[in-house]
């Protein structure tokens, strides 16, 4: 997820614009700015380029999830269903507007499994929330079909996916909302940053309100405004939209080359018979920041792990299953209810439940899953090399498993 790898004048000459403006705020100033709105043209080539009626730009995909469920109506004591894999700041945000996770199953689509999503289901279940996981994407056609059937709303977390498609549309614009995250290390970055996309003007609306404590934004002056709504602080800087408008106007380029890359080192590792590869329900929209690919045992798949940090090319290869952050196993200050402040009584139950929870479904999916990262500024000589060296350890591991058993 790699956009600060092709960093540059572009970049550049967005931030020194608002420098020379000296605004650094999205919201009022008119005068002083002399015409430059960044967030706002940002929100405009976002909307234009993912095919979507409107894009809200937000602090983070944390604050973007966050401000997304305010506007769905999702608070106190309402189920969100969502996956075992994610990075935790999903469920931090369902947790902060008062609404209780409930975790689903994963399959090797690595996000929700429909018929854990089905089993799911209680009378307080208000939404279901797939992760776009790595660059591609959930069943959509499935948990659309759910949805439909049990009157829930669809929240896409599509943070990890800007630019993916299914069937022509973006990711984050086939729900009833979806999320981006433009933090560091995504396709596209602002350094820090998020958006909401949706179709809905009164969703849209909403998140414009919730990102500013509230502001109607319907006049010049804020102190006039009316607050028709509670909100909360979530607004993006002119400096940081400034970076993500030069980077945004890289994201064709940038997809290209991750889905080039990504293709050349399917068929490096499709040489070896044992490996098979994460199904993308639409192949074609996979935005290519990663390649996730599976060994046939949690056993072979952990030697294989430890067999590329010996070779010095772990760096790269995520084995999820181990992960402090990314995988339900290791969220033990969630289970454990751990927070600073009172959470309600149906929040800390529900953490009870998925400290006792049977995850082996998803245990056996993400024990045996390995997501390598797809870099933009590999050389094919790098890519070729790097390939070689990963079958390579990935041979001796399966060869000498084949002569123990
Ligand atoms: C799936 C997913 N959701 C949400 C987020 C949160 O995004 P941010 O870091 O911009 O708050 C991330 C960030 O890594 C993510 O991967």
């Amino acid at each position: 997820m790699p956009g600060f790898e092709f960093f540059g004048a572009e970049e550049r000459k967005e931030v020194n614009d608002v420098l020379e403006t000296g605004i650094l705020m999205r919201y009022g100033f008119d005068g002083p700015r002399k015409g430059m709105w960044k967030a706002k043209e940002l929100e405009k080539t976002l909307s234009d380029r993912l095919g979507c009626a409107y894009a809200q730009l937000t602090s983070s995909g944390t604050t973007a999830l966050t401000t997304a469920m305010a506007a769905l109506g999702i608070g106190a004591g309402d189920e969100v269903i969502m996956p075992s894999f994610t990075f935790v700041a999903s469920v931090e945000a369902v947790l902060s507007v008062g609404a209780v996770p409930v975790v689903a199953d994963v399959d090797e689509t690595l996000t929700l499994r429909p018929d854990s999503v089905r089993a799911a289901i209680t009378p307080r279940t208000k939404c279901i929330m797939p992760v776009h996981m790595c660059g591609s994407m959930a069943d959509l056609e499935a948990l659309l079909a759910i949805c439909k059937q049990h009157n829930l709303l669809l929240l896409e977390d599509a943070c990890q996916s800007t630019g993916a498609t299914w069937r022509g549309r973006s990711l984050g614009t086939v729900g009833n909302a979806g999320t981006l995250s433009f933090d560091f290390v995504k396709t596209v970055t602002c350094g820090e940053g998020g958006a909401v996309l949706t179709n809905d003007q009164y969703v849209f609306e909403k998140c414009d309100q919730f990102t500013d404590h509230g502001h109607d934004h319907k006049g010049v002056d804020r102190g006039a405004d009316e607050h028709p709504y509670l909100g909360y602080n979530f607004r993006i800087s002119e400096l940081h939209a400034a970076v993500g408008l030069a980077q945004l106007r890289k994201l064709d380029r940038f997809l290209e080359i991750q889905r080039r890359n990504q293709q050349a080192l399917h068929a490096i590792l499709a040489t070896v018979p044992e490996i098979t590869f994460r199904t993308v329900p639409d192949p074609a929209g996979d935005s290519g920041t990663f390649l996730s690919w599976f060994l046939p045992t949690a056993d072979i798949t952990q030697a294989v792990v430890e067999g590329f940090r010996a070779a010095g090319i772990l760096p790269g290869n995520f084995y999820w299953f181990n992960n402090n952050w990314h995988y339900v196993r290791k969220w033990h200050h969630l289970k454990e209810g751990h927070s600073l402040y009172a959470l309600s009584p149906e929040q800390l139950d529900a953490m009870e439940v998925i400290r006792h929870q049977d995850f082996s479904v998803s245990d056996a999916v993400m024990s045996r899953c390995i997501s390598t990262a797809i870099s933009l500024s590999w050389t094919d000589a790098q890519l070729q090399e790097k390939g070689a060296a990963m079958v390579s350890v990935i041979q001796s591991v399966l060869s000498s498993v084949g002569a123990t058993a």
